[in-house]
């Protein structure tokens, strides 16, 4: 049927450039709907893919014919979603486009490390080009929106997804939220270049008691605010277009059904305009949950409380009429829902031209372009953390007469594309570090010896292993967590290298008692590494780095290039430790910095309290020295601001980058304030010798936080401030904050 779609677009086009008046355009467009056809832009459903792409399935086609369906997942590829969208279009009563998502999380194609490691590059300009390369691989092949970037702050190790996020810390989490948004969505969404991006999952899903996926959050308003709440903001501010629901409750209350989060912050608090899309099922988990009793009364929750569209759920799209009929859901909501997800396939350019995203040229010549893999390799290598290197045993010399590459991941190149990595080719594209160090050895130069597998206890390969760590004059372990490891319903209780691995490390160091030995890891959360800490020289944390992580890595390890990145999570020293993160409370019983074996005080008697590797920590190959730091006045007036300096010197033997870190601590308050906060960084670069002076700049803004009554602001009184190569010091430095 040719529909009626056109002859409003005529009729609409007559009145108002496209490029204008989108609400009005979505108002004539929601005149001609019947309840049904709203609700049906309300429903997404699967593309059922294989080999050659999603097939309009039974069902799928039927529900697109009706005008049930007004999204897809997991579709994609022009041929896929070619004859999907002339469904809708030549075969619906009002040919409204169909809208593509997919989680593209770090990469689509071309993938770049797994996001923890994006966010320990802590740097934002190769942050936003990850997801801009992202969205140029992707948009080329059919897909509109991303459902990325996941805001979750956690501070949670044992929970799988904190592979996904940001880290512990919310100014960078904040920062890192808009890189991401800015780069998905461009300066211009109706670019066929560019595609929606999605905070996900609101809220709190990263504070899932003791990290097991999907578990239960119980938190004050205040933390809420102060700390989770933040990187949505964030990215509403950043003109995010869309929204996630979570899987968790939080405070009694499923986050897919939550009101007061969807609806009185999300949209009264802080109006957002775009749509809110629930995680796969979680309208249906509100069963479950026990706060819905049946799937009638989920869907009523879900879209009562503002969830727009039901990812996978048949909720909506099989109760929502007679819900509105029986006067239980307001029809102002299903309005309201489809009038934003209408919005959002105009502001892509959909009603204008549907098959704009459907390119076959562009499909084929856009992935994996020679720029985007450069891009990569430079973005793995920003993104991997030095965290211990005794002795300077990092970087090897390409000289070195033979050197043993041993463990699981030497070779591999399935895994270090980390998990969620949407198209990326798990055979034939990645470099393993084996390629990668073989761009800077002979072959005569280098052992290998797989040793054994992530997981199995296998020690047949142990004797080989050890066999040419002896023959080698330096020792390199390529180890960690396979991809699967981290990610969605991958949380672990212990934090230690899995399998026979660390049983294999300190067979090498038995073996190798004065060699060189550098673990390099893969892996997707912080790992308890005490015990090798001790047995290895140098540790060079990798994360899941990506296509190009390989070269990336060889870059590092042979001092090409220098490893710059610092950890945005807390390292614990065992799991008991957790969670553990930098801007903890003091609590009333501190230990004294003077004797920290005090009796009745907050601390553990058999570890420390510090954790092995704290926040912010990274080294590199030079040496830098803080000197000079200056205050530009001991008082900050509540509508001024004021400049803290330091000089920092490179002083060792290398170029390098340097990520300078601001902290402040707000000594006294209505409610009590972390030790340390996070207010400001720069990542720096200084040649061998040369100083600059970093300064900051403090408002009263970076200052406020929401009090017992949930008002957000600063209370005058003293400040402690310093700027730091890590969250690791003691403040030096106060200021007045006066009225
Ligand atoms: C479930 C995950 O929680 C979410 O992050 C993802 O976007 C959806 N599935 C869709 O794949």
């Amino acid at each position: 049927m040719r529909n009626l779609f056109f002859i409003i677009i005529i009729f609409c086009g007559g009145l108002f450039s496209f490029s204008q008046n989108y609400k009005a355009k979505v108002d004539s467009i929601m005149s001609l709907m019947t309840l049904q056809e709203k609700i049906g832009q309300t429903v997404m459903y699967g593309g059922s893919w294989d080999q050659t792409g999603p097939i309009v399935g039974a069902d799928n086609g039927k529900y697109i014919r009706e005008g049930n369906m007004g999204a897809m997942l997991n579709a994609m590829s022009v041929k896929g979603t070619l004859d999907l969208q002339k469904v809708a279009i030549e075969e619906t009563r009002l040919g409204i486009p169909l809208l593509f998502g997919y989680d593209v999380i770090h990469g689509h194609r071309t993938i770049f490390p797994i996001n923890l490691g994006l966010s320990a590059s802590w740097d934002l300009k190769m942050i936003e080009e990850s997801s801009r390369i992202a969205a140029e691989e992707a948009s080329a092949e059919g897909i509109h929106w991303t459902f990325a970037p996941m805001v979750d702050i956690s501070r949670e190790p044992r929970w799988g997804r904190i592979s996904e996020g940001a880290g512990e810390d919310v100014f960078l989490a904040n920062k890192i939220a808009k890189a991401y948004v800015k780069g998905f969505q461009g300066d211009d969404l109706s670019k066929p270049n560019t595609i929606l991006a999605c905070a996900k999952h609101y809220v709190a899903y990263g504070a899932a008691q003791a990290g097991r996926d999907y578990h239960t959050v119980n938190m004050g308003e205040g933390e809420l605010r102060n700390v989770y709440l933040p990187p949505f903001k964030a990215a509403v501010d950043a003109g995010v277009e869309t929204f996630m629901s979570a899987f968790n409750e939080l405070n009694g209350v499923p986050t897919s059904g939550n009101k007061f989060t969807l609806r009185d912050i999300l949209r009264d608090e802080w109006n957002f305009e775009g749509f809110v899309v629930s995680d796969y099922t979680s309208i249906n988990e509100l069963i479950p949950h026990g706060f819905a009793k049946d799937s009638i009364d989920a869907a009523r929750i879900g879209m009562n409380a503002g969830v727009d569209m039901d990812m996978m759920g048949h909720l909506y799209r099989k109760f929502l009429k007679n819900l509105v009929e029986e006067g239980k859901v307001s029809e102002a909501y299903i309005n309201d829902a489809c009038r934003r997800i209408l919005l959002a396939k105009y502001k892509l350019g959909l009603f204008d031209d549907p098959y704009r995203y459907i390119n076959e040229e562009r499909e084929n010549t856009t992935k994996y372009k020679p720029e985007f893999l450069a891009k990569a390799r430079e973005i793995a290598a920003a993104s991997s953390v030095l965290l211990q290197n005794n002795n300077e045993a990092l970087p090897l010399s390409t000289n070195t007469k033979k050197i043993a590459f041993i463990g699981p991941l030497v070779k591999d190149e399935y895994d270090i594309i980390g998990n969620w990595a949407a198209k990326g080719d798990r055979q034939g594209k990645a470099l393993s570090v084996f390629e990668g160090i073989s761009e800077y050895l002979n072959s005569d130069q280098i052992l290998y010896a797989k040793g054994c597998d992530i997981l199995k206890d296998d020690e047949s390969g142990f004797g080989e292993a050890i066999s040419i760590s002896k023959q080698a004059d330096a020792i390199v372990l390529v180890m960690g967590e396979g991809h699967h490891m981290s990610g969605e319903a991958a949380s672990r209780t212990n934090l230690k290298i899995p399998g026979i691995q660390p049983k294999l490390i300190k067979k090498i160091r038995e073996a190798n008692p004065n060699k060189k030995i550098i673990l390099v890891l893969m892996n997707g959360r912080p790992l308890n590494l005490s015990d090798e800490v001790n047995l290895v020289d140098a540790i060079l944390e990798i994360w899941f780095p990506g296509t190009m992580g390989g070269a990336a890595t060889a870059d590092l390890l042979f001092g090409e290039v220098n490893p710059s990145g610092k950890l945005t999570v807390t390292f614990p020293r065992n799991v008991g430790q957790v969670p553990i993160y930098y801007n903890m409370k003091n609590t009333g019983r501190p230990i004294p910095d003077n004797n920290p074996k005090e009796d009745y005080k907050s601390n553990y008697i058999d570890v420390p309290n510090s954790p092995l590797f704290v926040f912010g920590h990274g080294l590199s190959y030079t040496t830098f020295k803080y000197s000079d730091f200056k205050l530009s006045s001991q008082n900050l007036y509540t509508n001024g601001t004021i400049q803290a300096s330091v000089t920092v010197t490179n002083t060792g033997n290398y170029d390098g980058h340097e990520i300078v870190q601001l902290y402040i601590h707000d000594k006294v308050g209505s409610v009590t304030r972390p030790v340390k906060e996070l207010k400001g960084f720069e990542k720096i670069f200084l040649k061998q010798g040369e100083s600059k002076i970093v300064t900051f700049e403090i408002s009263v803004e970076d200052l406020k936080f929401y009090n017992s009554e949930m008002k957000f602001g600063v209370e005058p009184g003293e400040f402690e401030i310093a700027i730091a190569p890590s969250s690791d010091f003691r403040f030096k430095h106060s200021f007045n904050l006066l009225d």
